[in-house]
């Protein structure tokens, strides 16, 4: 397996929640190390220009909405097949399908509310890595 690099983000329903450190041990338990991280607010336009593909999406204002609601942690982790790991750490998109353990079933508040995202595919993550940070704030 190859090592991957993969977008994380930690969303306003878990920092609100103080859950943070929490998360960061779920990837950290599992072999993920988070190689850049940064706490930021997202503008209007960042949250929009990020969820793009989703533009034409019913709920892709209120998602926008709820991504500035409040500070999110920005973060890249690394590891071997990271993207795929991630996303079986994270669990399935609304946590009423998310299976045991993961973060979604055990943090998240709803589908919109759901903690986390992480990237879907290698393309999109070195897409969304590079759409926060810059490669001097990455240190593998
Ligand atoms: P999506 O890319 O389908 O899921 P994932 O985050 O698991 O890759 O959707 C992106 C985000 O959009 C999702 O995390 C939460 C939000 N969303 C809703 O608010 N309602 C919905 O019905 C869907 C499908 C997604």
């Amino acid at each position: 397996m190859a090592i991957e690099r993969t977008l994380s983000i930690i969303k306003p329903d878990a920092t609100r929640r103080n859950l943070t450190g929490k998360i960061n041990a779920r990837f950290e338990e599992n072999g993920l190390r988070i190689i850049a991280q940064k706490r930021i607010q997202l503008t209007q336009a960042q949250a929009e220009a990020f969820y793009d593909v989703h533009r034409e999406r019913s709920f892709f204002n209120e998602l926008v909405t709820f991504m500035m609601s409040g500070p999110v942690v920005v973060q890249v982790l690394e590891g071997e097949d990271a993207v795929a790991k991630n996303r079986e750490i994270m669990g399935a998109t609304n946590p009423a399908n998310a299976a045991e353990g993961t973060i979604r079933k055990d943090f998240a508040e709803s589908i919109e509310a759901n903690s986390v995202h992480g990237s879907d595919s290698l393309e999109n993550a070195a897409r969304e890595v590079s759409f926060f940070f810059a490669e001097v704030e990455i240190v593998g």
